[in-house]
């Protein structure tokens, strides 16, 4: 048999699915474990997005779609987006529509990067873990740049600087992010934007969080001088909507680059489920109500979790200003992240993820994806608590 590639056996990986695939087996053989492992709203998409899935379905809309996405949705999105973000002039013709945002991070990093050559992407660490995976597979440069907790996991800008090179080619920003929750102020999105402006890179912008937030809405590096010329920019249904499992999602692409994302669509997924596009354009142009609903239900439970880390010795637990991951520093635990993401697994049969799984910065943290009932908050914090001798004895 021969092997698989050395490039594909290079691949990294997303560790909640791994976490998750572990959570699902136990629960099959009957453990009580109560989840925090996924970055998933545990909230139904809303009824007028389901009802519009079901008429597509039902009317005949499921046939290809253009590549880019039919043009009533990218129409939606492009005037979705330039609402959101202070009337810029997003075109329908810069969205390309894919399956959820993640596989733009791929097709993005591919069309500016070249395999091999030394050309640096510089992004965030603790993060996403797809970038860093994606970054080394295609022969790109990784250039993590660590989020500082005490600047509510916004970079070091010194450090940040420190970093640019000629060789750079992406500057990758997500905010709010994954996994600290953190949101980037709008005063180091103006020195970033000022730093890139005259280099020849790109920025990408993973917004995929822009509604999910508890204090001033985030701001976009899009809204600074000569920025959206070079900036890609990620959202989608995913979070905003719970469809995680829709797999819906868009990219905002400068005009230079958008013809190239379109060829890679063409010659991987063709299009994206017509059905669900369809249902990408009730969920932008109907009733927000339950994105607002989502959101309040969120902030209770962020503010129940983070009091609630906070009080367990060793944890000390910053507030997160966006998504839905608290990221507590655990280092006054004296143990490391995976150890006790295994310990909470097995002996207080709660899953959460070690800090790790995003990066070397990562190390000495969890997180918490609070996408579950406030019952199951206070109740794995009680068996967090219970177990908490382990470390203090
Ligand atoms: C920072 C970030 N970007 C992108 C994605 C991808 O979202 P999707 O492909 O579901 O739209 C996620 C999902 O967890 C994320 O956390």
């Amino acid at each position: 048999m021969p092997d698989i590639s050395k490039r594909a056996a290079s691949l990294g990986t997303e560790n909640a699915f791994v976490v998750l695939a572990e959570v699902n087996a136990l629960a099959r053989q009957g453990r009580d474990i109560i989840s925090f492992c996924i970055g998933q709203p545990d909230f139904p998409a809303p009824e007028n997005v389901q009802q519009a899935a079901i008429r597509a379905i039902k009317g005949g809309k499921h046939g290809y779609t253009p590549s880019a996405g039919i043009d009533e949705l990218r129409e939606a999105a492009a005037r979705y987006m330039a609402a959101m973000r202070g009337g810029l002039p997003i075109r329908p013709e810069d969205m390309v529509v894919g399956a959820g945002a993640k596989p733009f991070i791929a097709y993005a990093i591919l069309s500016t990067t070249d395999y091999g050559a030394g050309d640096e992407v510089i992004y965030p660490n603790p993060g996403f873990p797809i970038y860093e995976s994606v970054i080394d597979f295609l022969g790109a440069t990784p250039v993590p740049v660590p989020l500082v907790e005490s600047r509510g996991f916004s970079f070091d800008l010194d450090t940040f600087e420190a970093k640019l090179s000629p060789k750079t080619k992406m500057v990758i920003l997500n905010s709010p992010g994954n996994p600290t929750g953190g949101v980037i102020p709008k005063a180091d999105l103006k020195r970033i934007a000022d730093l890139v402006r005259g280099r020849d890179l790109i920025v990408m912008s993973d917004e995929i969080y822009s509604r999910i937030y508890y204090e001033e809405a985030p701001e976009s590096i899009t809204q600074f001088e000569g920025m959206l010329e070079k900036t890609v920019i990620l959202d989608g249904f995913s979070k905003t909507y719970s469809m995680t499992g829709w797999r819906l999602g868009y990219g905002v692409f400068p005009q230079w680059l958008s013809h190239a994302i379109e060829r890679l669509m063409v010659n991987s997924n063709s299009c994206t489920a017509s059905f669900t596009q369809r249902a990408g354009i009730a969920a932008l142009q109907g009733p927000q109500d339950d994105v607002d609903v989502m959101v309040k239900e969120f902030r209770r439970r962020r503010d129940a979790i983070v009091a609630g880390l906070n009080s367990i010795p060793g944890f000390r637990c910053a507030t997160p200003a966006g998504a839905f991951y608290a990221f507590p520093n655990i280092t006054g635990t004296g143990l490391s992240s995976k150890a006790l993401e295994e310990l909470l697994m097995t002996e207080a049969g709660v899953s959460c993820l070690s800090g790790s799984a995003f990066g070397e910065y990562g190390d000495g943290y969890l997180r918490f994806s609070y996408a579950n009932s406030l019952e199951n908050i206070e109740e794995a914090l009680a068996r967090i608590r219970r177990v908490s001798s382990r470390w203090t004895a």
